[in-house]
């Protein structure tokens, strides 16, 4: 069977975690290949719920693979910690977690460039990073001269390097505050320490590195089932999505390839998350957006605060010109809406079919965040539905109104709706 592929279509938190799971089981081997510590996601297993950020979900079924591809970038203290909470709860992990040792290593002075740039003053707003060193990290990666993968941890002259890549961040990293009262924050790295402490890392994952290009490529020459799970969502890639308020890889479907090393031609089918609405954190425009008491309901009821940040997230209306547009980029064969059971009891509920843009009507996400900021959303408005539908476990039993929501949900997207979730637990599903 050809790979299956899921992925956000918003920006992040789309409950990709919950589907990556449910599809699992119909899987040998599930790979993470972009992003790092800066996802978060939410497993509900056995009556525990697991917040995991880099280790795939998959992790909780002994007889599937789980992959950290080459496109992710590791945070050796975080997934050590997974690794250890997991151990604690009686998951077994030794054998079906394998983590590239093409995958680069975040590094302390990773973070400190996160939080020293993160407000550099250029533009009107911060990015609104997540502080894990993602960005730092893969501008290293990019510019190649200071960049560590995990294979280089163990290589004889892993201190050496160190020692030069330290004496240069402890030269540059006072020189990237943005004023004087910053500087007098800024860290002056602990070379020998470093050093120390990533070897003890090292070691500790020495069991779970290896070649996963070669993995991969033979689990597809031997006809694998395989789940490629996204992480972030499409609206955040840092090609196509709302730049530069975005994260640092390719979140949408166009990162896949890249970040895996397996051939598109080996993807057919393509799973497109989305909520019921829509929810944005950190920083950039947000057409939808939802200032009033509708957003703090969605707030609410829909528990939006972030997994790995705690910030509460910005909420607001589904906007079906975004979606249609991360769709159409990423190949999605489906989408599936989460969180439809967020929205009961709304007497009326918006959806966004275009947006008007210095007063003409426009059915296109602009690529320019300025002109983002500035269209309005064009509503259609649709009658609500005041039953709780978190009991609800097939499709024609969803309140009609419910129905017509998501019928048009579809159509404006242009994709067909293949799952419902009505809650967090597996069972709360509803498969076409
Ligand atoms: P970074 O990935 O930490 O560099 O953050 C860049 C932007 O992406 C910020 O707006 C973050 O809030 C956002 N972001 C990063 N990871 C996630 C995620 O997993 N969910 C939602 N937003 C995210």
């Amino acid at each position: 069977m050809p790979a299956t592929c899921v992925i956000g279509l918003q920006w992040g938190d789309e409950a990709k975690g919950k589907i990556v799971d449910l599809l699992t089981a119909k899987n040998d081997v599930v790979v993470r290949y972009q992003g790092g510590a800066n996802a978060g996601h939410t497993v509900v297993f056995g009556g525990n719920k697991y917040k995991l950020s880099l280790i795939p979900s998959g992790v909780f079924r002994p007889e599937v693979k789980s992959v950290i591809a080459s496109g992710v970038v590791i945070d050796p203290e975080a997934i050590l910690g997974e690794i250890s909470r997991l151990r604690a709860s009686g998951v077994e992990i030794e054998k079906n977690l394998l983590i590239s040792e093409r995958a680069h290593v975040i590094f302390p002075w990773h973070k400190e460039e996160d939080r020293l740039m993160n407000d550099v003053g250029v533009r009107n707003e911060a990015i609104g990073t997540t502080l894990r060193g993602i960005g730092p990290c893969y501008r290293d990666k990019v510019g190649r001269s200071t960049a560590v993968r995990v294979g280089d941890l163990y290589r004889a002259d892993f201190p050496e390097r160190i020692r030069k890549i330290c004496a240069l961040k402890n030269q540059q990293l006072p020189s990237l505050a943005k004023n004087e009262e910053t500087r007098a924050t800024v860290v002056t790295l602990d070379v020998e320490k470093i050093i120390a402490d990533y070897q003890n890392y090292a070691e500790q994952l020495k069991p779970f590195v290896g070649d996963v290009v070669n993995y991969l490529l033979d689990a597809v020459d031997a006809d694998k089932n395989i789940l490629l799970e996204g992480a972030q969502g499409s609206l955040l890639d840092v090609d196509y999505g709302t730049f530069p308020y975005v994260t640092s890889s390719n979140s949408s479907g166009v990162g896949i390839t890249a970040g895996s090393g397996i051939p598109a031609t080996f993807f057919k089918r393509i799973v497109g998350i989305v909520k019921a609405y829509t929810t944005r954190v950190g920083g950039g425009p947000f057409p939808t957006e939802l200032h009033d008491e509708i957003g703090d309901r969605i707030r609410d009821r829909g528990n939006e605060y972030g997994t790995v940040t705690r910030r509460p997230r910005r909420c607001g209306w589904f906007d079906a010109v975004a979606v249609r547009y991360t769709s159409r980029l990423g190949g999605a064969t489906e989408l599936s809406v989460m969180l439809l059971d967020v929205l009961s009891g709304f007497e009326t509920i918006n959806l966004c079919v275009a947006y008007e843009l210095d007063g003409k009507r426009i059915n296109y996400f602009p690529s320019d965040v300025d002109d983002l900021a500035r269209v309005k959303p064009i509503y259609e408005t649709l009658p609500g539905w005041s039953e709780e539908i978190t009991d609800v476990r097939s499709y024609d039993d969803l309140p009609e109104n419910a129905k017509k929501y998501l019928a048009r949900l579809s159509e404006v997207v242009g994709k067909p709706i293949s799952i419902v979730s009505v809650g967090p637990s597996r069972d709360q599903t509803i498969i076409r």
